[in-house]
């Protein structure tokens, strides 16, 4: 295995990734947020927060507006959305996308950052940080800065994958631990942050409501695995975990193993609902 350099979290990182690479990072963020599992559990948390009856929701690092954009298309929803992300290229796909699918005047995408945001204290009924909290250096900054937006008694949902568990089928179970531990590193930054998140959120003075976990899995054929497992031809090379060559070798492998039968990948992830007090 030919590690290059110590690799980055490319989906965290996104300043330091070129056009090319952003439309890699939006093409793979759309094709998971088409996935109905993904989708679910999305608004599986959503519905605790009681998103329909609130006017103004906040969605932090929202990349091309997946969760941005399936809040306001919810039938039940009349409220607005404003959608954060760090990424000004993403901010632009997500306002074109919002306006295609007939979002556009319910939803505003700006470019910020989610550390500190120049938003009023108390300004939002809810927040969202959907894929975002494992991408952070110092997860606790950005969820104080959640409470800060959010009126008392608003609620706060943050969803993640727990990618400390996230695993693809390999022969030899040695290399796969090796490769697995490399993706890990390439796609997040935090990838035990949703284990620390009781201690963060009570840290943070917020008042747990309820949790979802779930186990994503593919068993024989890759399925919601597939796009991501495409994706790494580009990512593991761009967040410098391997060379082209290698990242091809190991996407062509695991989408053999699926075309045979034998794929296996998995993750768990999780969703906290919590309220300020
Ligand atoms: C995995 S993507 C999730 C995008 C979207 N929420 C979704 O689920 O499809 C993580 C996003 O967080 C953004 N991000 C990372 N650090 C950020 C920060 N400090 N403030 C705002 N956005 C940030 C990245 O640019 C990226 O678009």
């Amino acid at each position: 295995m030919a590690t290059i350099e110590k690799p980055f979290d490319a989906y965290g990182d996104t300043q330091a990734l070129d056009k090319v690479m952003l439309d890699a990072v939006a093409t793979r963020l759309e094709s998971r947020g088409r996935h109905p599992v993904f989708r679910r559990m999305l608004h599986e948390y959503l519905d605790t927060m009681q998103i329909d009856g609130v006017q103004s929701v906040l969605d932090l690092g929202c990349g091309t507006g997946f969760a941005a954009r399936q809040i306001a298309a919810r039938p039940g929803f009349t409220g607005r959305v404003i959608a954060i992300d760090i990424s000004p290229h993403l901010v632009e796909r997500a306002k074109e996308l919002a306006a295609e699918e007939g979002v556009g005047e319910r939803t505003e995408f700006q470019a910020g950052d989610a550390r500190s945001l120049e938003l009023p204290d108390d300004s939002f009924d809810a927040v969202v940080a959907h894929s975002l909290v494992s991408h952070l250096a110092d997860p606790l900054v950005v969820l104080k800065e959640m409470v800060r937006v959010v009126r008392p008694g608003g609620f706060l949902g943050i969803f993640d994958g727990d990618y400390a568990s996230c695993t693809f089928s390999h022969p030899d179970a040695h290399q796969g631990k090796s490769y697995d531990e490399l993706i890990i590193s390439s796609i997040v930054t935090q990838p035990r942050v949703m284990r620390q998140m009781p201690l963060l959120l009570t840290t943070a003075g917020l008042e747990f409501v309820t949790a979802y976990y779930y186990v994503v899995c593919d068993i024989g054929k890759a399925d919601y695995w597939a796009p991501s497992v495409e994706s790494m031809r580009r990512l593991l090379p761009a967040a410098k975990a391997m060379i082209v060559e290698e990242a091809n070798a190991w996407a062509d492998d695991r989408m053999r193993e699926s075309a045979e039968g034998v794929f296996f990948a998995s993750s768990n992830y999780y969703s906290y609902v919590v309220r300020r007090p």
